[in-house]
């Protein structure tokens, strides 16, 4: 999931951009809860990209702010629901204290065995390619499966459906490798107002959709 669409939701009610983040992770805690409900094998979402280090000091520390939060605040949940938490992207760039706060977290959720559930911070899909490529080139030859196994998705099964929100009809780095035969599902809901309702929807149609894998 590209959850895109905070910073609009605050503006149309003309909030500060903080509490349109805040509200999303109000979202977040929901649609885990229906993805593991739903008996979803992994759930991915994009919470922040290597880009969004361009955004203004305050935003990024409010977005910090959040994340420290939720892993403190949500930890316990996913222990006692079985989710096994995992991190795409070079989260070690992040602060000390997050980064100790990921690592507890990746610890006790490590032996579960329902949920994934992926995020993905300072997370960019070029960069994960290139350092999968120069990882796979050290061990052998390149090819799209020693790719793929050296990809920070490796453990996880392959990308069915991507779901962004607000009506941006990019992939802003997200997955590329991983997008090459998934189903993309685009909608103009705003991520703090996404449901469960939304996500029932896109798995809908998803499970009508034919995939032919440029087969026929
Ligand atoms: C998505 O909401 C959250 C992150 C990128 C961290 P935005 O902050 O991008 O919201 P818009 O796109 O400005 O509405
Ligand atoms: C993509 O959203 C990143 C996340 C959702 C974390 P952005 O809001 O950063 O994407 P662009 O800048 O509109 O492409
Ligand atoms: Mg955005």
């Amino acid at each position: 999931m590209i959850m895109d669409g905070n910073g609009r939701w605050a503006k149309k009610r003309l909030l500060p951009r903080a509490l349109g983040h805040k509200r999303g992770v109000e979202t977040v805690r929901e649609i885990v809860r229906a993805a593991r409900s739903m008996g979803l094998e992994a759930l991915t979402l994009y919470a922040f990209s290597s880009e969004n280090w361009r955004r203004p000091a305050d935003e990024i520390s409010d977005l910090m702010g959040l994340l420290r939060h939720f892993i403190k605040s949500d930890l316990e949940e996913f222990v006692a629901n079985n989710v096994r938490l995992k991190i795409l992207g070079e989260y070690h760039a992040l602060a000390p204290d997050i980064c100790e706060l990921i690592d507890t977290a990746l610890a006790r959720t490590a032996h579960n065995t329902g949920t994934t559930l992926a995020i993905a911070l300072n997370y960019g899909a070029q960069q994960e390619i290139a350092r999968a490529a120069q990882a796979a080139a050290a061990k052998g030859p390149i090819t799209p499966e020693s790719i793929t196994d050296e990809l920070d998705t490796w453990d996880m099964p392959p990308l069915d459906l991507l779901i962004r929100t607000s009506g941006e009809l990019r992939l802003s780095n997200f997955m590329l490798w991983q997008a090459a035969y998934a189903e993309l599902w685009f909608t103009d809901v705003l991520w703090p107002d996404f449901t469960p309702e939304h996500l029932r929807e896109a798995l809908n149609q998803f499970g009508k959709r034919e995939r032919r894998y440029g087969g026929r």
